[in-house]
């Protein structure tokens, strides 16, 4: 959501930013814009995508070396070139790339209207620029101090950068509830919302902090003040990052790469933390907290999206094996319930990116109460990890494409490990099922492999459905999160209509809508509630709806009642998931390609939600 990208140096800042926008496109955006310093502010921008934006600058001059862009995400007025960023003051002496919401933009505009500023844009954004413009003129203060004593006046989130056209050797950033990460080379600075647009310059970073104000001046070294006026020292990190974990490496989109590398991605997720020999589960990054855990008299899961699909899974594992009490939240519903929580709860915040606004207002809230909380994140440095007491990191690998893929099973795999953890320490489960489990699971990258090898089947199952409007997913137990997965992923992608229900709730309601045109993706393999799902797919015939099922190798039963049936490798009830997850994934990409539809842009979507 909102991509910022910055420069300063000795090097031509244009094709630095563009490609930083580039690499930023996966966070979804509807416009895009940049502003060269060049003796003055040379602001660019339109809507659309950063190849418009390219097509929109080819004629004109954006020659310099110190420069900011923008990918907009609108949240406040639509998305069209008056509303992009960059934005300029009411004297045009300072631009601003802005990502974020100024909550108390509405009063701020109209004290700056009583004080004769005009707006041009309906953003959010344009507010604060005069402002810091108004302070800077009438208090005589530096442009950082300008910008400080302005974000003091300011309600919401932010991650900005500020130019000014009488300082053309310094760029102000700041952070709070957005991320911002600057970039250090040699004589050169990069300001950018996340490492992929720096890692091909410099490995070294700092990642920085809410309420941070960057001071970045040519030739000198990085300054951070707090908005409330302290100095602080930068933290420079080293990026573990790889220029190749964010490339598509010959796949056609990140989405199909990223669906292709769960082998590698879940055995990653287990990697040091399952030990056969042993018969034991190790988690480092919790191992201060695992008493707290044992002795929560519950754990709430808190996460969005596809996350919280993850959170579903790891509620019905915790319970099955630790039999400690689980609640799965939105953490857009969690924050503003008044929830009860306290001292002996322990909050599990699950986020791929570690940025989404709603979680971490929802760890916030937790903290604030004294609970305990723990992250499962797997970018590493990102707030919610940051923000977190302790936590799990997924090890999934940079994840581009949109629509979540193989951060999911990474989050489900690290779960049964903490499932399994819990269960052993409780003594809830007994040593030659632990045992059992363990060697089951860490064959699942193995059975992972051998069900991307149905692809061909999958995209031609994808041709007899790419063109309908409607579909419905349905599953029991464990497979009933896959099913709210499988329909996400479908209508992410492909704008298709998908609901995923419990199979036996079809009946009270969603059962309506079936008749022959309706695609019923059922997920009936052999454990657990087998019989039950094959009722539910009677009841669908029945209608005349078609069935697409997922089943066990060699399930001839199912194989005689339904219409397509793809066949994955058995494995224990409680890791379906793991398997069952990949085909509908193949599904909903090969329908979204043959649908034309940006697989890994899908419209109106973004991969971090970092506004609320
Ligand atoms: C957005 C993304 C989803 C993701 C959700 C939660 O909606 O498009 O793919 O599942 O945010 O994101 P998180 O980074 O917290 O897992």
């Amino acid at each position: 959501m909102c991509g910022i990208v910055a420069y300063i140096g000795p090097r031509e800042a244009y094709p630095i930013l563009i490609k930083g926008l580039q690499r930023l496109e996966y966070r979804g955006y509807d416009s895009a814009g940049l502003c060269m310093l060049n003796k003055d502010l040379n602001v660019f921008k339109c809507k659309g995508k950063v190849s418009d934006l390219v097509e929109y600058v080819k004629d004109s001059d954006v020659s310099g070396n110190i420069g900011m862009a923008h990918t907009r995400w609108a949240t406040h007025g639509e998305p069209n070139q008056i509303n992009a960023h960059p934005h300029f003051s009411q004297n045009k002496s300072l631009a601003i790339i802005h990502n974020g919401i100024i909550e108390n933009y509405a009063a701020l505009r109209s004290e700056l209207i009583n004080r004769g500023y005009t707006f041009t844009s309906d953003t959010d954004t344009e507010v604060l620029i005069h402002l810091i413009e108004d302070i800077k003129t009438n208090e005589k203060v530096s442009l950082e101090e300008a910008v400080r004593i302005a974000l003091n006046q300011v309600i919401g989130a932010y991650a900005i950068v500020v130019l000014s056209k009488a300082s053309p050797d310094k760029i102000i950033a700041a952070r709070k509830g957005s991320p911002l990460v600057v970039g250090i080379g040699k004589d050169e600075f990069f300001v950018a919302s996340d490492a992929t647009p720096i890692i091909e310059y410099t490995e070294n970073v700092v990642f920085l902090n809410d309420e941070e104000i960057a001071i970045i001046k040519r030739n000198e070294q990085l300054k951070i003040r707090t908005v409330k006026n302290k100095e602080k020292t930068p933290y420079i990190q080293k990026l573990e990052l790889s220029l190749n974990a964010i490339e598509k490496g010959g796949y056609d989109h990140f989405m199909l790469k990223e669906i292709f590398e769960q082998p590698r991605s879940i055995r990653d997720s287990m990697r040091g933390r399952l030990h056969i020999d042993q018969g034991l589960v190790t988690l480092g990054g919790i191992k201060d907290y695992e008493q707290k855990l044992l002795n929560a008299k519950r754990i709430i899961i808190t996460a969005c999206g596809t996350s919280w699909h993850a959170a579903l899974v790891g509620e019905y594992l915790i319970e099955d094996l630790a039999r400690i009490p689980v609640d799965v939240e939105y953490s857009s519903e969690f924050r503003y319930r008044n929830p009860i929580i306290n001292e002996e709860d322990v909050l599990i915040a699950i986020s791929q990116s570690g940025e989404t606004a709603d979680t971490l207002a929802a760890i916030e809230l937790a903290k604030g109460k004294g609970a305990t909380v723990l992250g499962i994140c797997n970018v590493v440095g990102s707030s919610i990890a940051r923000a977190t007491h302790a936590g799990i990191f997924t090890h999934a690998g940079p994840e581009i494409g949109v629509a979540s893929t193989k951060a999911f099973t990474a989050q489900v795999a690290v779960l049964t490990l903490l499932a399994l953890l819990l269960a052993q320490k409780k003594g809830t489960i007994p040593t030659n099922q632990f045992r059992r489990l363990l060697v089951e699971l860490n064959s699942i990258p193995e059975k992972v492999e051998r069900t991307l090898k149905l692809n061909d089947l999958i995209k031609d199952i994808a041709a007899t459905y790419h063109h309908v409007s409607n579909s419905l997913y349905l599953g029991r137990g464990y497979n009933f999160p896959v099913a709210l997965e499988g329909a996400l992923k479908l209508k992410e992608i492909s704008y298709i209509h998908a609901e995923g229900y419990p199979a036996a709730e079809m009946k009270h309601g969603p059962i309506a809508l079936i008749d022959e045109h309706m695609p019923v993706f059922v997920i009936a393999t052999r454990r657990g509630s087998y019989e039950k799902v094959i009722s539910n797919i009677q009841e669908v015939k029945a209608r005349k709806g078609k069935i697409i099922a997922i089943i066990n190798e060699g399930d001839e039963t199912v194989k005689n009642l339904a219409d397509h049936c793809i066949e994955i490798p058995e494995t224990e009830e409680m890791l379906v998931p793991l398997i069952a997850t990949i085909p509908l994934q193949l599904l909903s990409y090969h329908i979204a390609v043959m649908r034309g539809c940006n697989v890994d842009q899908p419209r109106n979507l973004a991969k971090s939600v970092t506004v609320e």
